[in-house]
């Protein structure tokens, strides 16, 4: 079966149970993992996610807002349905999409914008955040900014050369053009080719931020070096680019997962000051690491993820040692169940590749222990392949397109 990332949106049923990873399950949680423990080990920054994540708890300690019935109502009103991913609560938390989307609404253009940090290749979960923009560019017909700071990423370790983050820029670069975005109204930014577009923006958004703002926000320390502190206002420049493009203040919308977010409460705290809306985001979840509970897929630890470039026996081998959440013995299995919120086979399959009906009646069958964990790895690994080889394909097309999409519509080579 050639299966792709599920994308029914007609999928909701009455008799529908409601299944949520710790917290943030939006209003009406039938299932859910222990939202509100106290759990101090998990950490969550844009350069570290470790540890179980409560994403109830992130809501509040970054100060954003759930994603309930009104958001859905919004897109009910504006697309005439609800994305899996919002329904899921895969996209969680926001800032001000309901101020986007009533510009949406009302037929004003806004900018979606979002990006990567090219320090290796592309795992599935990156690509979760870029197919839902997909899905809103070609659900609204915006312009799309993607921005890849490759400056970041040679600033953030010391062991990463030039020459390497360059090859790594090139090969995201295929993966972000194989996603599918619309060339037409698309232009990735490569930090380092294009920063003439964006350091003037830059200059007037550091001018506005103390350092002691800088290290309460992002947690820099002494032994920070100093390109690293001063790299967050080029992130947050594409902030206000589509307001220079256009002319006039324009609503700008990130989707990203919830580990940017320091960087947009920087920038929001500037933006009315610099004359501009402040950016809008709608925040992910993880796709969990495959490696261990909690924790999330990272591409600088290769068994955690499963990449765009893994051949068919490295998925199968990943898949088949994954953590689940099984117990130890078949018998013990069959006995107590297992447990699906506590297994990223189970999310990994839930968020990519079932569709909601197929995943209530996998975690039914699991907790009563009518499903053992080798079905459902078997499940992943078959859906993985599948996904991947298409989407090896559409790389390889994307080798002749680059040009199309750049900010200043040049090749780009390394
Ligand atoms: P980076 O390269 O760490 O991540 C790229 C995008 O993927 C999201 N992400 C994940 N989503 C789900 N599951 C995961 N396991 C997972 N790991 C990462 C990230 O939240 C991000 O959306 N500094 C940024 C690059 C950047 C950017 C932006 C990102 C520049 N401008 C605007 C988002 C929006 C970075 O290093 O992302």
């Amino acid at each position: 079966m050639n299966k792709e990332p599920s994308n029914n949106t007609n999928n909701q049923n009455s008799n529908e149970i409601s299944i949520t990873e710790r917290g943030a399950g939006g209003e009406n949680d039938g299932i859910s993992e222990n939202s509100n423990s106290e759990n101090d080990s998990a950490r969550v920054t844009p350069w570290e996610v470790e540890g179980q994540i409560d994403y109830d708890r992130l809501v509040k300690e970054f100060g954003t807002q759930q994603i309930g019935s009104e958001i859905f109502e919004q897109f009910e009103r504006i697309v005439g349905e609800v994305h899996p991913m919002l329904r899921l609560h895969y996209f969680f938390s926001h800032r001000d999409l309901d101020f986007v989307l009533r510009k949406v609404e009302s037929g004003e253009k806004i900018y979606l914008y979002t990006g990567r940090g090219p320090s290796g290749m592309v795992h599935m979960g990156h690509l979760m955040p870029w197919m839902f923009t997909k899905y809103l560019q070609d659900k609204f017909g915006s312009d799309l900014l993607f921005q890849l700071t490759d400056d970041e990423k040679f600033l953030y370790s010391q062991n990463r050369t030039k020459d390497e983050i360059k090859r790594f820029t090139y090969e995201n670069i295929l993966d972000i053009i194989a996603v599918g975005f619309d060339p037409k109204n698309t232009k990735i930014i490569v930090d380092t080719t294009h920063i003439k577009h964006l350091y003037p923006i830059a200059l007037e958004i550091a001018k506005r931020i103390t350092f002691s703002t800088a290290k309460a926000v992002f947690g820099f320390s002494g032994s920070t070096n100093i390109g690293m502190i001063g790299f967050p206002p080029i992130q947050a420049a594409p902030c206000f680019l589509p307001s220079i493009i256009e002319g006039k203040p324009t609503p700008v919308l990130i989707p990203a997962a919830i580990d940017q977010d320091p960087y947009w409460r920087m920038t929001r705290d500037v933006a009315e000051k610099m004359g501009f809306y402040k950016p809008a985001q709608i925040h992910s979840k993880f796709l969990p690491s495959l490696e261990t509970q909690g924790g999330k897929m990272s591409s600088s630890k290769p068994e955690t993820a499963i990449f765009t470039t893994d051949e068919p026996e490295v998925i199968d081998k990943k898949v088949a040692g994954s953590f689940t959440g099984g117990q130890a013995t078949v018998a013990l299995q069959r006995l107590y169940g297992g447990n699906a919120l506590g297994c990223p086979v189970f999310w990994y399959l839930r968020y990519f590749f079932d569709d909601q009906k197929e995943s209530d009646e996998r975690f039914v069958k699991c907790v009563s222990g009518n499903l053992l964990c080798g079905e459902c790895k078997s499940d992943l690994a078959r859906d993985s392949k599948s996904f991947i080889n298409n989407l090896k394909k559409r790389r390889e097309k994307a080798k002749d397109s680059i040009e199309k999409y750049m900010y200043e519509n040049e090749p780009y080579q390394f």
